[in-house]
């Protein structure tokens, strides 16, 4: 099946960009230290889908999801909502940094792509 490359070179800490995999919007966000800090700090048991932030990342700077919100299927908005990651226009459902639901109808999280570094600026997602 296809595979997506990515060079990351180009995108600053704080920005996300959206390509094209498989027909998906996928979303690979450049963390800030201060978005590293509150995914990685945020107590499991005030999530309604518990995950770990270190299971789904590969490297802390770098966040990698499906940009396909888990309730109905709207693409959600980025550095949108309470918690600074990502706002769902259709039913307000929100993500956090981690692309972790927090609040709104989504019952899980956004999904993590099957992807590798294939060097240290360069993913290949699929
Ligand atoms: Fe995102 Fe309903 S599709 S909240």
């Amino acid at each position: 099946l296809a595979s997506t490359e990515v060079d990351l070179t180009a995108i600053v800490p704080g920005q996300i960009i959206t390509v094209k995999w498989r027909g998906k919007p996928v979303f690979v966000r450049h963390r800030t230290p201060a978005e590293i800090s509150e995914a990685e700090n945020t107590p499991l048991a005030s999530l309604p889908d518990p995950e770990a932030d270190s299971k789904r990342v590969k490297k802390p700077e770098w966040l990698v999801v499906i940009g396909v919100c888990t309730h109905l299927g709207c693409i959600p908005l980025g550095h949108e909502g309470e918690y600074d990651g990502w706002f769902c226009p259709c039913h307000g459902s929100t993500y956090d940094t981690s692309g972790r639901i927090r609040s709104g109808p989504a019952p899980t999280n956004l999904e993590v792509p099957n992807y590798v570094f294939v060097n240290d600026t360069k993913i290949k997602i699929g």
